[in-house]
């Protein structure tokens, strides 16, 4: 496995992989990865011959006052994941490699960008949409690999790569949990083990919501009602949203209707978590 720091270098291997007709597969991270990116390693190697990850904690994402400086970078255990789930490559540039002056050229993808996350992080997408369009541009992949967990960003992405026509696929992988259903997190370590183990009530509302629509009903209000009296169940947990939006448009809904995605966040002490069940509700 190849360890690439600079932009040429990883464009030498990746055109080296190319010219020997192999399927380039990519899946873009900010390292401290855990069994949740190692999935997305496994579903790139999969489907694909040459599979490059990145790992690169983009600044432009972070606002201020976020966690960018205490970010965990443990590189030395993510090369190990990623020789060990079949990657062929790592890209993980320095900060001034990626945006080696005043970075004048962002790329914005409206309204998808605004609800939820955004409503509590103004500047996150643009900062993720814009390393996601220099990623692919600098490693020119076939497919890449995203996961569930950060559904918004997902769709974000989706939506970019279609309006600019950019000839790379996309494929969301299944969110992956602990046993007790904490959706897996680079941000789970920051969790005292009393936060720890409140987290799960995350999954536990989520699940509730589930679990109404598949009893049957549709009511938005009444579903939110039920999640947020379960989460504010646990004194430590404070609630910026429950989301029950189309799975698109991300846009709220009244009811219930077609595919939809089921989303909290909320803050344990200083840590924000997130987490969504995309469910298919069969109109009634
Ligand atoms: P990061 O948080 O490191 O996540 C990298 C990828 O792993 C994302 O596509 C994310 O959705 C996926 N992932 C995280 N936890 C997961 C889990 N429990 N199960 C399945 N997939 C999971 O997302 C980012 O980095 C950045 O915003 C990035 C896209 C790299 C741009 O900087």
């Amino acid at each position: 496995m190849q360890v690439a720091e600079t932009i040429a270098e990883i464009r030498a291997c990746v055109a080296q992989a190319r010219k020997a007709g192999k399927r380039i597969g990519f899946v873009p991270t900010m390292g401290a990865l855990h069994a949740g990116h190692a999935s997305l390693i496994d579903a790139a190697a999969a489907k694909c011959d040459y599979v490059v990850v990145s790992v690169f904690v983009n600044p432009t994402q972070f606002g201020p006052g976020e966690d960018f400086n205490r970010y965990p970078r443990p590189f030395e255990k993510d090369v190990a994941i990623c020789e060990k789930h079949g990657a062929d490559a790592i890209f993980s540039p320095s900060a001034s490699e990626m945006y080696p002056r005043e970075n004048l050229t962002w790329v914005t993808v409206e309204k998808l960008s605004e609800p939820l996350c955004g409503r509590f992080r103004p500047g996150h997408f643009r900062g993720v949409a814009t390393v996601c369009t220099k990623l692919f541009n600098i490693v020119g992949p076939d497919v890449a690999f995203f996961g569930q967990k950060d559904a918004q960003q997902a769709a974000v992405i989706r939506r970019m790569v279609a309006d600019l026509n950019m000839p790379l696929e996309i494929v969301v992988c299944p969110t992956v949990r602990e046993p007790d259903g904490l959706a897996m997190s680079s941000r789970n370590q920051y969790l005292s083990p009393g936060e720890r183990k409140d987290a799960a009530v995350v999954y536990r509302s989520l699940s509730q919501g589930l679990e109404m629509i598949e009893a049957g009903e549709r009511n938005v209000d009444a579903i939110r009602a039920r999640m947020q009296a379960t989460l504010q169940e646990v004194a430590s947990v404070s609630i910026e949203y429950i989301g029950i939006v189309d799975a698109e448009t991300l846009e709220e809904l009244d009811r219930v209707r077609g595919r939809i995605l089921v989303a909290v966040a909320v803050r344990l002490g200083p840590t924000r978590l997130i987490d969504n069940i995309p469910v298919d509700a069969p109109l009634q």
